[in-house]
Parts: C-alpha cells; structure tokens; sequence
C-alpha cells in the first residue's frame, strides 16, 4: 500500500511503499540505514543483507544523496528514533539518479547556501522553520475564524502609499503610476466598516536600504482591523493572539522545536497579559540603562528595543509613541494629544518589533488636517476620507510581520531563513 511518512503510525506491522528521498546513509558489509524523506517526515530505513536479494542491498549500499526511490518495507515501532518508526526495508526502485548534490552534511556558508535556496529547502532545520511557518499560519486562521473575523484581501497594486513614500516600491500601471503594497491597512478600515472585523495575510513589500537579521524587502503581514474597538481593547486581541499561535506551535510543532534545539522554556512564557510601558517611561528605562544620548521625540533602533525587551520575560507593548514619528492615521491621545493612541509589541531575545498598531483617526477634519501636513493631495486618497464621513466609528488594527514571528518562535537568528525564498537587498535569486 502507498503511503507517506506523516501516516506509517497507521501501518505498524503492515507492509507500506513510501515516495521519497534520501537524505543521508550509513552502511558496513551487512547492514544500510537509509534517512529518507518525503516532505511530510524523516524516516530510517533498515536494509538487512541477509534479509533481501542481493540487489536491493547493492542498491542501497550505491544510492547517493537526493535520490528519488520507492522504498517497500515494513513498518515498526522504534522507541530510539526521534520520529518513532521506522521501515525495515524489503524493496527498493530508484526513480532518478541524483549525482554530486551541492549540499553535503558537512557545514557550508551562509552565502553558499543562499545561493542553493532551491536546494536547501530540503534540509532537516530549513523544513522545521518551514513547518513552524505553516503552524503560525494555521494557528492565525484558526485564531482569527474562532473570533467571527471575516478574511479580506486587500489589492497589492496600489495608487497610494500607506505608511509613508520613502520606503516604496513604484511601477508601471499603463499610463499611470503604481506602488506595489506597503501594508493593506487602509484597505482593511474599508473593509472594517463593512464586516465589523476582518484580517488579512498577504506579502508586502518595502523598498528599505536595511541589511539587518530582522529586514526583508518582501515579507508577509497579518492585518487585523476592527470596528468599536479602542487602543486598549486591541491591546489585548494582540495579546490574546499571539498567546495563542505562541501555544500552537509548542504544541504542534514538537518535533520540529526539537530539531532546531529551541529553549521551549521561553516559549511558554508567551502567556496573555503582557506588560506595557509608555515611551516616556521606556526613554527612563534607556537612560538607566545607559543610553545617554537619546532624547524625548526619537525613534527607537534594534539596541534600543533589545535593550527595553531584557527588563522582561515576556514581550513587552510600548505604547504612545510622539505623534511626529508615526503614520499620519494614528489617533492622538485626548488627554496629551503630542502622543498617539499605538503600540509596538517588542518580543524578547533581541528579536525586536513584531507588530505595529494603533488605534485610527476617526474624525473627519482632523484627519483632513493630516493630510495637508503630509501632503496627502491627489484623488488616490479620497476614498479613505469617505470612510470618516459616512458613520464613522473608533476603530482599532495592528500588523503582525510573519517572518519576524518565525524567527523568533524557531530560535532562527535572521529572517532570511524563515521565507521559502527571501528578497534581500542584495539578492532576488533564486
Ligand atoms: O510597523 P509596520 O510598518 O506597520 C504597518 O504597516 C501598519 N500599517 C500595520 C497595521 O496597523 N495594519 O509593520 C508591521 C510589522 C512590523 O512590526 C514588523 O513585524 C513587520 O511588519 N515588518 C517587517 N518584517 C520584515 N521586514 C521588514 N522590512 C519589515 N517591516 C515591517
Ligand atoms: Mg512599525
């Protein structure tokens, strides 16, 4: 019977035939042990000389690395193999050769393996992270549907920029110009005024200079919106959210946080409610901690966030941040209208700013008045003006960057390995 390694735990004792690749082999003059792959697992296959005919075991003592076979077996429990099965070979049909596969086990780097994307895919950790991604995602779905929010997709050709123009990618619309999208959010307000509350999941793009471990030029969002909800209120959706795929991933993804040898300690940390600091107070905490220089109306940088996110265990919400460093929509706080009703949710370990939210200008002349301080002119931004004239009401959003998220629940040091395929600055290939 054909199956796949994810479903030998249905087959114990049964003879299966399984699609897959060989990942790496150890054999003496009587015995083989094939690591096989198939995507959906890891599997050892033993190949006994005294047990098959003569060529099944030539054929696994000659196979390669990132061969495709057939392999024929039965399956048995195997208490000291991390997966917990595996296959006791009794056939085996190569499917296509595969000869001198750039990547060994032996340890290459970063750039080499870059280069090889398309390849490396295929490896033990990269699958994990990828597994870990798909979790998040699932979880986020699950998350999101549970609550009653309608998924919505907003365009990635856009007329208009949403979070400031220098940071955008322009293109050709036939006659007009185009930006591809920097974030759906006004979209998503539309959008809120018609489901109550909606999300989105979609790739985004931003033209940054930035070559750090936490910058892509393309990752994917997830961007809530809700109608009637205030700063706080969406303070704890976020908290209750992340919680939640936090909790997911550790428990199912066990194999694959093992793999990637995460401290799963510090995961189950990441428990609703999280503390809150203003900025005011996070400018004291700097200066405490020895940040002399900074001053009352700047923006924070990675030292600063990694400095802040070690005074605690857990991610911490910096809210009302200086209106003049923050998008033109954020509503002002009407106790101190200097600052703004938004938070960044800074996760732990250094892994900086996983989500940007804040709660929307609901007014219509003093988003009006915003415009003209940012030049907002032109037709492209009429429409979002509308939503605050026809029964406008306080609302609230935020985005949660994917792939800062992977990397930080994974124990993956940079973002470039938690996106199948990163767009870095200095790399569109593969
Ligand atoms: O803080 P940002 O720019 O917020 C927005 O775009 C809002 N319009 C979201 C909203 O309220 N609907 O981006 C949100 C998150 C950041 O916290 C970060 O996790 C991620 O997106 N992000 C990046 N991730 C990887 N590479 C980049 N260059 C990123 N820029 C932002
Ligand atoms: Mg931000």
């Amino acid at each position: 019977m054909k199956t796949t390694i994810s479903q030998v735990a249905k087959h114990v004792g049964e003879e299966v035939t399984i699609g897959a690749w060989l990942a790496n082999k150890r054999s003496s003059g009587k015995i083989a042990f094939l690591q096989l792959r198939d995507g959906t697992g890891f599997i050892q296959g033993v190949v006994v000389k005294a047990e098959v005919e003569e060529a099944v075991f030539q054929a696994a003592k000659n196979i390669t690395q990132e061969t495709s076979l057939y392999v024929t077996g039965t399956v048995a429990e195997d208490t000291r193999s991390p997966f917990g099965y595996e296959l006791q070979v009794k056939g085996l049909e190569v499917i296509h050769e595969s000869t001198d596969f750039p990547i060994t086990p032996k340890e290459h780097g970063t750039e080499f393996l870059m280069d090889h994307r398309h390849l490396w895919l295929r490896s033990k950790k990269q699958h994990a992270v990828m597994k870990i991604r798909n979790e998040i995602i699932r979880s986020t779905y699950q998350f999101f549907n549970d609550h009653d929010y309608v998924k919505i997709d907003p365009p990635i050709l856009t007329g208009s920029s949403a979070e400031g123009t220098t940071e955008l990618f322009h293109t050709k619309y036939f006659d007009e110009e185009a930006y591809l999208s920097q974030s759906g959010q006004l979209y998503m307000e539309a959008a809120a005024m018609a489901f109550g509350k909606v999300f989105s999941f979609g790739p985004t793009f931003r033209a940054e200079k930035s070559k750090t471990r936490r910058h892509l030029i393309e990752f994917w969002m997830i961007e809530p919106e809700m109608a009637f909800v205030e700063h706080e209120e969406s303070l704890e959706i976020q908290e209750q959210y992340v919680s939640f795929i936090a909790q997911s991933v550790l428990e199912n993804c066990k194999l694959e946080l093992d793999i990637l040898e995460r401290d799963t300690d510090k995961l189950a940390k990441i428990q609703a409610p999280f503390p809150r600091i203003t900025y005011d107070e996070a400018i004291d905490l700097l200066k405490e901690k020895g940040f002399d220089d900074i001053e009352w109306g700047e923006d924070f940088g990675a030292p600063h966030e990694t400095a802040i996110a070690e005074s605690f265990d857990k991610p911490v919400f910096i809210t009302h941040y200086p209106a003049e460093i923050k998008a033109f929509y954020m509503k002002p706080d009407p106790n101190r209208p200097d600052v703004v009703l938004c938070a960044d949710l800074i996760a732990p370990e250094g892994y900086g700013e996983v989500i940007g939210g804040s709660q929307r200008i609901d007014d219509l002349a003093l988003m009006e008045q915003r415009y003209q301080e940012h030049n907002l002119t032109g037709d492209a931004y009429q429409w979002y003006l509308e939503l605050r004239k026809y029964g406008s009401v306080p609302h609230s959003g935020f985005g949660l960057g994917l792939e800062r998220t992977v990397a930080w629940f994974a124990g993956v040091e940079h973002v470039r390995e938690t996106i199948p395929f990163p767009r870095l600055l200095n790399r569109l290939y593969p």
